[in-house]
């Protein structure tokens, strides 16, 4: 039951967030509590679902598109924002991040169309934070300056690796050379909004040459990286091949070095890490990720977008969780047809919006401190739920887990397997939410005023 909570949890979050790798502790906890999750709050979440080609090991929401029909997309990414600003009712949008497949394929002009379109009935502040997510192009090829005039002030770019051979077996369409040009314009046009994405437990990958690596990527590097230890996902090329014998993966072990050198070189260099797989330094987190680990409302916009709100505008009181239609071409009819394309809404029960989160929450260094857990659990504390259960017990002895006057987090050492944490804390806070629920029923069958 629980397996496939964490399952179904991770499956359905947005695209962006779905790449659980290994992951760590430290930092200080800012108070990321408010009640952006109860008002009038959202963060943007826009899927562009083309690619030029597809990578190997990737089994995101991506197509290859044979026609360009960019004029469509527009139209309808404008038409689905609008649609579901209103149902939400936000007021404000605090972030928007446009993510794909590959966004830096679209028009500068859909951006703008889109960021518009928020704007005309929303406030979106100038300070808001706008990223897109950008694939190394050749030298002369990308549009990132038009990007910044269309609004765009934070670029992440998808590195993947530095060696060429490695690009070359993850399916790439660029080599080293052009990541490095393209980090290095992202930072001439927007110093200290920059990101990379690395990938880690690439086949034939070593502990050294990831290391030797790593240093490389720190001297070119902004203020933001990103690691993603490489998932082999069923359906793609990559797991066929390791499948077949033709290639093979680091073992578990030596991934889990790969991680922890990772974390020690960047914290040397003045990275902190805020979360399983993303470090900055002088704070140059992204915001608009920290809230989705903060459980706040999210807005999923365009084809197999998730999403995470109350549909006030239907007179909806309780959050959803919505995904859009995968295929382009259906969803582009769905949203001619009815202004969005959303295939299935899913009403979030009080127990399920917890374990979120939960799941969401730990992730981050800073853990769920208490107030935050109270905004959702107004009746049950941190403390009534996990302070007493043995198995929990053990991993706030172990030092893997920490539960104290800040709130729930791990450790360093219990960041790095987080995952096999998960499960118990998901059964503890099911038994203790029932319990709760079966002891307030109780109270009201033997006092019914
Ligand atoms: C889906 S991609 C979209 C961005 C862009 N198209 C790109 O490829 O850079 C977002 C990030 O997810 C990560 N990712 C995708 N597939 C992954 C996998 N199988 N394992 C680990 N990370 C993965 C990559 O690091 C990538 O930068
Ligand atoms: S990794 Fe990025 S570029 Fe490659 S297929 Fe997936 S979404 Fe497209």
């Amino acid at each position: 039951m629980i397996s496939r909570t964490l399952h179904a949890l991770t499956r359905a979050l947005s695209p962006g967030l779905r790449r659980l790798s290994h992951v760590s502790s430290g930092g200080p906890i800012e108070d990321g509590s408010d009640s952006a999750h109860l008002t009038g709050h959202a963060s943007l979440y826009v899927h562009w679902p083309y690619c030029l080609r597809r990578c190997s090991y990737c089994n995101f929401n991506k197509y290859i598109s044979r026609e360009n029909n960019d004029v469509m997309m527009t139209e309808c990414l404008r038409r689905e924002t609008d649609a579901l600003l209103q149902l939400s009712q936000v007021s404000c949008v605090t972030s928007v991040f446009f993510g794909g497949g590959t966004p830096s394929l679209a028009h500068p002009l859909t951006i703008a169309a889109v960021l518009e379109t928020v704007a005309g009935r929303v406030s979106l502040s100038d300070e808001a934070e706008v990223t897109l997510e950008v694939n190394p192009t050749p030298e002369g090829k990308s549009r990132l300056e038009e990007f910044c005039v269309a609004g765009v002030n934070r670029f992440s770019i998808g590195v993947q690796s530095l060696q060429d051979e490695d690009l070359k077996i993850l399916g790439r369409d660029h080599s080293s050379h052009q990541a490095l040009q393209t980090i290095e314009e992202a930072r001439r046009l927007r110093p200290g909004r920059v990101s990379v994405d690395v990938m880690f437990g690439r086949p034939e990958q070593s502990v050294e040459s990831w290391e030797s690596e790593l240093s490389e990527l720190l001297k070119v590097c902004d203020d933001h990286v990103s690691l993603y230890q490489l998932t082999l996902e069923r359906g793609t090329q990559l797991f066929r091949r390791v499948q077949g014998g033709e290639a093979s993966v680091p073992a578990e072990d030596v991934t889990a070095e790969m991680y922890q050198r990772a974390r020690t070189t960047l914290h040397q260099h003045g990275f902190l890490q805020y979360e399983v797989s993303n470090f900055a330094r002088h704070n140059a987190v992204s915001h608009h990720n920290m809230s989705y680990w903060r459980g706040r409302q999210y807005i999923g916009v365009g084809p197999g977008a998730h999403g995470r709100f109350v549909p006030l505008g239907e007179g909806g009181v309780d959050r959803e969780a919505r995904t859009q239609t995968l295929e382009p071409d259906v969803w582009i009819r769905e949203v001619q047809q009815r202004g969005h394309g959303t295939r299935r809404r899913i009403r979030l029960g009080h127990l399920e919006l917890l374990e979120e989160v939960l799941v969401m929450g730990m992730r981050m260094t800073e853990g769920i401190n208490h107030k935050h857990w109270q905004m959702f659990s107004p009746q049950l504390g941190l403390r009534e739920v996990f302070g007493t259960s043995a198995e929990v017990r053990e991993f706030l002895q172990s030092g893997r887990l920490v539960l104290d006057d800040r709130g729930l987090r791990c450790s360093w050492d219990g960041l790095a397997v987080l995952d096999s944490m998960l499960p118990a804390l998901l059964v503890e806070l099911e038994r203790e939410t029932s319990r709760k629920l079966q002891s307030d029923e109780q109270r009201e069958r033997s006092d019914p005023r």
